[in-house]
């Protein structure tokens, strides 16, 4: 068995030898952080944020957030499983009131939160919201941030029906992470109301040591942007943190940008997949009233969502790279696995692995149904395809 690196510090730190520690073992083997048992996001939370598609731009306002809800309903998108419809900076007022409490900007959200959330709920929807662990968000124009708030902010977003809150790191004071990370997520559990509880520190405080028995979900990453080298560098960081994640607590490689920017249609195909296979958060960050039917279908393919929302709650692992040709695997709670093919060259290649490889258990033949194309075929073990430059095959394997 190969020991664990924690284990191998406490025993240099107890002065303990490997020899004779049997008893010890079972005392110091530690199991991973518990995580945060708010009973939320026991697959990883699927919906929309507004922030990759607009910014701080006036077109973030309530028509907006309505007309995504109405989308989700009218798409197939909520039947598919997305929830979340979550404002991110700039919807508040820049100051607080008498009471000392966040006010909704009265250009933007003229009816209030509450009345948003009331109408995103009469959906089946969730409605979420955004603010700092610091003295104000990112923004320039200086909104409040929660840092020293955090039980006001808490009961002001319960009061209002909120249902997620992503907390920032901006204007943090340098005030510690955890303990900062950690207040809100007590103040979040006083109010009672079931929150899912999303903390955004870019991976800065190597969140995935420490964030699973705080949040439901971190970031690993800095910032995603709408272009191939932003979009694969995500899943580059991300990839290296599976052993954090699982039901209720989950890496955070940032929001979609599949519909945005520089993407082609292959590269979201590759984008989607690889969230997927991490199973991340799918968090649209494009535009839904602008989207073309090509980024509704990619957005919307229930095989993939039904990878990324697996039971089991794995983060997919990488079996092989080289040269840019790289083979996932992700064990899935029917014994399947979901086996994703990368090419990150700038030609078509042909990536391979096999069922042993993927860590399917030895039968006489696999079938593998491409998640993309839809066919399904049957091979007695190796799992190969001609992949295209940015591209991926995507198979679920199971034993036949
Ligand atoms: C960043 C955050 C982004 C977005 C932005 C808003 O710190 O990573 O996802 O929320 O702030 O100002």
């Amino acid at each position: 068995m190969r020991t664990p690196r924690r284990l191998i510090s406490l025993l240099g730190a107890t002065g303990l030898t490997l020899a004779g520690t049997v008893v010890g073992l079972a005392v110091l083997t530690a199991p991973p952080a518990a995580a945060l048992d708010n009973g939320l996001a026991l697959t990883p939370p699927m919906g929309f944020n507004n922030w990759n598609s607009t910014q701080c731009r006036a077109e973030f306002n309530e028509s907006m957030v309505r007309g995504i809800a109405d989308i989700f309903v009218s798409s197939g998108l909520k039947a598919a499983g997305y929830q979340y419809v979550n404002l991110d900076d700039c919807w508040a007022e820049t100051t607080r009131d008498g009471s000392g409490r966040l006010v909704p900007s009265k250009v933007r959200f003229p009816h209030g939160i509450k009345a948003l959330a009331d109408y995103v709920h009469g959906k089946g929807l969730k409605l979420g919201i955004y603010t700092s662990a610091g003295t104000h968000t990112c923004n320039k124009l200086g909104f409040p941030g929660g840092l020293n708030h955090e039980q006001t902010d808490a009961n002001t977003f319960a009061s209002w029906g909120v249902d997620y809150l992503k907390y920032d790191n901006c204007n943090n004071q340098n005030v510690d992470a955890v303990q900062r990370y950690t207040k809100m997520r007590d103040a979040l559990k006083r109010t009672g109301r079931p929150i899912v509880y999303s903390i955004c520190e870019w991976g800065k405080n190597k969140p995935w040591n420490w964030a699973p028995s705080v949040g439901n979900l971190w970031r690993t990453t800095g910032d995603i942007s709408a272009n191939w080298a932003s979009m694969i560098s995500k899943a580059h960081s991300n990839q290296t943190h599976a052993n954090a994640a699982g039901p209720g607590h989950w890496n955070d490689p940032d929001m979609l940008e599949a519909g945005n920017g520089s993407l082609t249609a292959t590269e979201n195909r590759t984008h989607v997949s690889l969230w997927a296979e991490m199973a991340a958060p799918l968090l649209i960050g494009t535009d839904l009233r602008k989207a073309s039917a090509a980024t509704f279908a990619i957005l919307g393919n229930t095989d993939v969502i039904a990878i990324d929302q697996d039971a089991l709650g794995k983060q997919g692992t990488v079996v092989s790279s080289s040269g840019g040709l790289v083979v996932y695997t992700k064990q899935l709670a029917n014994g399947d696995r979901a086996v994703l093919l990368l090419n990150e060259t700038g030609g078509t290649a042909t990536v391979g692995t096999t069922a042993a490889k993927v860590g399917m258990k030895s039968a006489a033949s696999y079938s593998l149904k491409d998640l993309w194309s839809k066919a399904t075929r049957t091979t007695t073990g190796a799992i190969s395809a001609s992949v295209p430059s940015h591209g991926v095959v995507f198979y679920r394997v199971s034993a036949r």
